[in-house]
């Protein structure tokens, strides 16, 4: 076995009034669709769930409960995933319309690139700028150079080593390329796909039923 993949489904859902990932979606949960997405990539598949979902799987070989917060959810899925994965990608059941070739892209770009980490990024059309933070939270800092700044989306593949090693000491980031790269792991963008949105809201599901519907 050498590629592993850890989808993360513990959270409250919110913003969205509900746990969105076990909504339907297309005639199956929104958590088995992005479980069988990965599939197509990972020999083994790790779900995490809040601690009272533990009783369906939904589709993945693992089933475990999740963190407080997302790095913690990873974390508890990284201690299923069997010793001998090299790659493991790890993906938001809440993005149930990431494709099969997008998890090849980036699983491919660790596998025969040589970066620590490969993940999605998709570049933005709005100017984007920086706040100066606490002291004057609405003065802006600096604007950004638009050409050189992606929003970043799910799967991301990692050495499954170097993503084992960011993650201890329960550190903390919104996705786990921060926190490989906040122990000097050399992470690579590859074309994201403007499809593959995070559903947060309920007009998510509804768009991506849209999206399914018209396929
Ligand atoms: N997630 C998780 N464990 C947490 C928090 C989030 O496994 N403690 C998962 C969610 O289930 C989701 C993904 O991480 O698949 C991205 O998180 P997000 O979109 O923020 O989902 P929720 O945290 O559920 O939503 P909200 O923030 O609105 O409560
Ligand atoms: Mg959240």
């Amino acid at each position: 076995m050498r590629i592993a993949a850890i989808v993360v489904a513990a959270g409250r859902g919110e913003r969205f009034g509900s746990r969105k990932q076990f909504e339907e979606l297309g005639g199956q949960t929104v958590a088995a669709r992005s479980i069988q997405a990965a599939r197509s990539v990972a020999d083994f598949v790790v779900l995490v769930v809040p601690d009272d979902a533990l009783d369906e799987a939904h589709g993945a070989d693992a089933v475990v409960a999740g963190g407080e917060t997302r790095s913690g959810s990873v974390r508890s899925g990284l201690a299923a995933v069997p010793h001998e994965a090299s790659v493991i990608v790890v993906h938001d059941a809440a993005r149930p319309l990431a494709s099969a070739s997008l998890f090849t892209a980036v699983v491919t770009e660790v596998q025969q690139g040589g970066a620590d980490g490969a993940v999605p990024g998709v570049s933005i059309t709005d100017t984007v700028k920086l706040l100066r933070g606490a002291a004057d939270p609405s003065a802006v800092e600096v604007t950004l150079p638009r050409e050189r700044v992606v929003a970043v989306q799910t799967p991301q593949a990692f050495r499954a080593d170097t993503l084992r090693r960011a993650h201890v000491g329960g550190v903390e980031g919104t996705d786990d390329a921060s926190l490989v790269e906040a122990i000097g792991g050399r992470v690579v963008v590859v074309p994201g796909d403007a499809a593959n949105r995070k559903v947060t809201t309920p007009e998510d599901l509804d768009r991506a039923r849209a999206l399914l519907g018209a396929r």
